[in-house]
């Protein structure tokens, strides 16, 4: 039998601050109603003065091994996908493996809200070849710090939060199953920070012009997106030997319910296959897609033996999804969440 990657393990950390829609109404000119109806998303949490990307990464990766239980010692490699670094250089995933107290290499994969799933697909190849046996894939956005608080059409949309697996070989046929991973760099300027790169470098310029900032192009992004969820449902379910309806769960990125209802329904299945948190933490962009997984097996949503698929879209404009199948180690009863320090 093939070696697959496994998830073994799996934890998450959300900052203690809740930013609702009725913050954001004082904050710009929007109200409840509209981003509810436009987006599905109540409230979502901003990062408070100690959080920082490293220490939100830190903090789910620490629950997921404690899940998985390795050490820091036992961990051969940590992928961190994220594109709201501490620091322009070196990459999170360094100081991660530092705070961690780990002695492996690091790697930072930077796909926006795709980068997690790119993240494990790039971790699973090392699984599967056999070169590594324990191996951290963390999602982590602290992309509050990214977010123009004087443009509504942006601003409402995002949250800070990080979510971690532990990929271990798996003894039987649970693991990463199929995927597809791909980019259309033609459209990057429909999602992007046009400003602080080498091309537009930070300057007085770039400050007055609010450049430092996430710009969006919403309606191509919708567009590309629910273009993008549903040929690459059908197409990883396809490589797998199934059709999107015999997925026991659909874990999409969590970044518009009207999004995911509408890849709904242009695959004609209910919005019961599909796994939803969005209303409590907005689009969280790399971490999205691994915190709605670690609620969806808290939840019980998830059992030994079901097949998941798992869609995300972003900036790239990139894509990636995964068909995994879930193994005997979600049936263990995890240690409850860290949010903010404090257990829940
Ligand atoms: N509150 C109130 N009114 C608003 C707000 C707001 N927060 N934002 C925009 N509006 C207004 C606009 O100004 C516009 O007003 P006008 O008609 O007077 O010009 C009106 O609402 C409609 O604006 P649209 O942009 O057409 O609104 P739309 O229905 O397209 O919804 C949205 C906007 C929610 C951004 C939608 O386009 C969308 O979800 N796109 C996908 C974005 C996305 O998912 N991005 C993330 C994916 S990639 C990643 O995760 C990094």
């Amino acid at each position: 039998m093939k070696r697959r990657a496994e998830i073994t393990g799996w934890g998450k950390y959300v900052p203690e601050k809740v930013l609702t829609n009725n913050d954001l109404a004082k904050m710009v000119d929007t109200n409840d109603e509209w981003i509810t109806s436009r987006t599905g998303i109540k409230e979502r949490r901003i990062r408070t003065d100690t959080d920082t990307t490293t220490s939100m990464a830190v903090a789910a990766a620490r629950e997921a091994m404690t899940v998985a239980e390795v050490d820091a010692s036992e961990i051969d490699l940590i992928v961190v996908a994220n594109s709201s670094p501490d620091y322009l250089l070196p990459a999170p995933a360094n100081f991660v493996q530092h705070e961690l107290g780990a002695s492996c290499p690091a790697l930072t994969v930077a796909a926006g809200c795709s980068g997690w799933v790119y993240a494990l697909v790039t971790a699973s190849q090392f699984i599967e070849t056999g070169a590594y046996n324990n191996i951290l894939v963390i999602g982590v956005e602290l992309i509050s710090y990214a977010l123009d608080y004087t443009d509504r059409s942006t601003c409402i949309l995002f949250g800070d939060a990080a979510a971690a697996v532990v990929l271990q070989p798996s003894t039987g046929d649970a693991g990463v199953m199929t995927f597809e991973l791909g980019s259309d760099g033609g459209q990057a300027h429909h999602l992007w920070v046009p400003g602080g790169g080498t091309r537009n470098p930070v300057s007085q310029n770039v400050v007055d012009n609010r450049e430092m900032y996430i710009r969006m192009n919403g309606q191509e992004v919708f567009k590309f997106a629910t273009r993008k969820f549903t040929s690459c449902i059908k197409n990883i379910a396809e490589q797998a030997g199934m059709k999107p309806a015999d997925l026991d769960l659909i874990i999409p990125h969590q970044a518009n319910l009207r999004i995911i209802e509408y890849a709904a329904g242009l695959l004609g299945l209910s919005m019961d296959k599909f796994f939803v948190n969005l209303h409590k933490y907005g689009n969280t962009s790399a971490a999205s897609i691994p915190l709605a997984l670690v609620e969806a097996i808290q939840e019980g949503r998830v059992k030994p033996g079901d097949v998941t698929g798992m869609v995300a879209f972003g900036s790239g404009l990139s894509w990636a999804g995964a068909v995994v199948r879930m193994g005997e180690a979600v049936a263990k009863v995890a240690p409850q969440s860290v949010v903010a320090g404090v257990m829940q």
